[in-house]
């Protein structure tokens, strides 16, 4: 019987260790929209700066690898609708499992709901200010109502130019057409690579 209990146990802590207290997710995914988490927050003496820029980077990566997969299975045009309905819930996803508020927002935004406020407005045209002038973008950290609040640009790549490039040129019809339907406020379209395309905003509980 105490050995049952023993036994019991052991499986109990050895659950708890994997999945509730180290935030890793390694178990296999349920759908093809696959969350990677490597980062535990708690250190004393925080860097929120560094924590910041972390927490963005996994919500890119993730965000990128799904899309990547959309791409491939449906191409562009397929894969608008799925950012349409997955973009912001993998976004949000992130946020519970990193705990933290992250978002992406835009000055010119496809999503209505991603246009950036005014404090995030002045972020962007900074750094959109740093490229014409060739200088390093350095990321920011403010603190606001006892919140930390990290800005990190997102900048185009090729892979983007089919979605948020040139109409036509790069943005073929089919998507065109889809965009339209699903947004017909948008004002992504046009950027070339290596543009800044909007801003992760990271908004962390300060320690
Ligand atoms: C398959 C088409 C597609 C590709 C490729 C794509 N995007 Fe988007 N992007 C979208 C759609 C659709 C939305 C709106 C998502 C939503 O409704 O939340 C969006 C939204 C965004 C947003 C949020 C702000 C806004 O405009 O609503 C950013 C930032 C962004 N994309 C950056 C990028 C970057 C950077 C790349 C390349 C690395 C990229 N996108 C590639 C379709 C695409």
């Amino acid at each position: 019987m105490k050995n049952k209990i023993i036994l019991l146990s052991v499986a109990l802590l050895s659950f708890l260790f994997q999945s509730g207290c180290s935030l890793s997710i390694e178990s296999e995914p349920e759908s093809n929209a696959e969350i990677i988490v490597d980062t535990v927050i708690d250190e004393p003496k925080v860097d929120y700066l560094s924590v910041g820029k972390d927490l963005a980077m996994q919500t890119k990566a993730n965000l990128g690898k799904n899309l990547g997969m959309a791409l491939s299975e449906k191409g562009a045009a397929g894969a608008v609708e799925f950012c349409n309905t997955r973009a912001i819930p993998i976004t949000d996803s992130m946020s519970i499992v990193l705990n933290a508020k992250i978002k992406r927002v835009s000055d010119k935004p496809r999503n209505e709901n991603n246009q950036a406020n005014a404090d995030e407005l002045a972020y962007i045209q900074e750094w959109k200010n740093a490229k014409l002038k060739e200088e390093v973008l350095a990321p920011k950290v403010t603190e606001q109502n006892g919140k930390m609040i990290g800005y990190y640009p997102i900048e185009t790549n090729a892979m983007c130019m089919q979605c948020h490039g040139e109409p036509t040129k790069q943005v073929n019809k089919e998507t065109l057409s889809t965009i339209s339907k699903l947004y017909p406020t948008d004002k992504a379209l046009g950027y070339a690579e290596g543009e800044i395309r909007g801003i992760f905003v990271v908004e962390m509980d300060k320690k």
